[in-house]
């Protein structure tokens, strides 16, 4: 009986320490497509011009309740690695119809940049990179 509280208290302490460590925004980004290594900065910071970009060219649609059948997405709604392969494969039927329109291939790193950085799963204000 001991033994199975013992196991269970230790379990227990697992789980709570792996929630409270967690992940962190990610400082760096390989880019398949390039094959380069991007350094994460200003430029991916929800101020930056990635998320400049995202407003104006990808919200123009993917706002909530729209009527253009696109569904609601913001940096959350992916992981970073899934957001790596949505530029990579340029998979969304949108990237493939045009309606990315003409958005520089510098452009599409910095967005890249900025939905990586902030993907879901990222922010943890027990990190270093992320508090204070
Ligand atoms: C003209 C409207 C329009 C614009 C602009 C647009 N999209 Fe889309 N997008 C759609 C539609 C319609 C679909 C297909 C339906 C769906 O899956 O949401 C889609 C699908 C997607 C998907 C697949 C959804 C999924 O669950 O994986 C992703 C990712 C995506 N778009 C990202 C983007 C990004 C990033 C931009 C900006 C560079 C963008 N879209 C700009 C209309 C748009």
């Amino acid at each position: 009986m001991q033994k199975i509280i013992r196991i269970l208290v230790v379990t227990l302490a697992l789980i709570v320490g792996s929630a409270v460590m967690g992940q962190a925004s990610p400082v760096k980004r390989f880019d398949p497509g390039t094959q380069t290594c991007r350094i994460l900065g200003f430029d991916s910071m929800w101020w930056g011009d990635g998320a400049k970009i995202f407003q104006n060219n990808c919200k123009s649609c993917h706002y909530r309740n729209n009527d253009k059948g696109a569904k609601f997405l913001y940096a959350e709604s992916k992981s970073p690695e899934a957001w790596n392969r949505v530029f990579f494969k340029k998979y969304p039927q949108c990237a493939k119809d045009g309606s990315w329109g003409a958005l520089s291939v510098n452009d599409q790193l910095k967005l890249n940049d900025y939905l990586y950085r902030n993907g879901a799963n990222t922010y943890n204000p027990n990190s270093a990179a992320d508090c204070g």
